[in-house]
């Protein structure tokens, strides 16, 4: 397997989608056994159905906690904490997943642009900041309540609504010249939009997963394998 270079002019941009931690047991969303193909999107992911069916999302929500709770940081997450403690000035991971597995692998300058599973925010826009919440809630009669009257929801960017931190994440990209995309399908905009981006700034860009994604004519460079299999010592830096 060819090692990818990241020279010492090298600003790299990391998007990490669901595969990343597929090898920590987490299902992906759009493969046989995902979660897109047990449940709706537009039953438990969209803001009409949090209007409709509060206790459906909950419900949806809590699984994917309690299915948290067991899971671990694997080799694709420890390779991308150790490539930034290489070059932290000059590194910056977006993830689209919602889990905390980068986080608990070391990794610091990240966003989570589809939000977090480890946190609750009020469903009115009071203000108020979301919330650490691990809660496993066995029914919608147990979801706490914000100080101005408003039900808890799950602090994630559901489908039609826009993902965060997107100015931040469009003048990273703008900045890198080495763009890594690790574990996501290219299904889903903006994100897979960011390739193209990277491409228009000059930079190369190498997509690391074991299917070719949606977008892979806009990669310069594919590494096909499980992340956690192929990433740890792929990057070879430059000094
Ligand atoms: N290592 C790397 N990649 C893997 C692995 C692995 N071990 N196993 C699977 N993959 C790849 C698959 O080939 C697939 O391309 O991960 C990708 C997962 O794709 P999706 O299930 O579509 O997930 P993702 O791209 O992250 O979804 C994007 O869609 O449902 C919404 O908000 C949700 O953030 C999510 C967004």
């Amino acid at each position: 397997m060819p090692a990818v270079s990241v020279s010492s002019a090298d600003r790299v941009f990391v998007l990490t989608g669901a595969g990343v931690s597929a090898e920590s047991g987490l299902p992906t969303f759009r493969a046989e056994d995902g979660l897109w193909a047990g449940f709706r999107v537009e039953d438990v992911c969209t803001p009409d159905a949090w209007r409709r069916d509060p206790a459906a999302v909950w419900a949806f929500y809590s699984a994917r906690r309690a299915q948290g709770q067991s899971a671990k940081p694997n080799p694709a997450h420890l390779a991308l904490a150790e490539l930034e403690a290489q070059i932290p000035s000059r590194f910056f991971l977006c993830t689209q997943n919602v889990d905390d597995l980068h986080e608990r692998a070391g990794s610091a300058n990240l966003i989570h642009m589809h939000g977090e599973l480890a946190k609750s925010r009020c469903e009115h826009e009071c203000g108020s900041p979301p919330v650490e919440d691990r809660a496993v809630y066995a029914g919608l009669d147990d979801v706490p309540r914000c100080a101005c009257g408003g039900r808890l929801r799950p602090h994630i960017v559901f489908f039609g609504e826009i993902p965060f931190e997107m100015p931040r994440i469009e003048r990273e990209i703008s900045l890198s010249t080495l763009m890594l995309v690790v574990g996501t399908s290219g299904n889903v905009y903006p994100a897979a939009n960011f390739v193209h981006w990277a491409r228009q700034a000059g930079a190369r860009t190498v997509y690391i997963g074991p299917e070719r994604p949606l977008n892979a004519p806009a990669f310069t460079e594919i590494v096909e394998g499980k992340a956690g299999e192929v990433m740890p010592g792929l990057f070879r830096i430059d000094n």
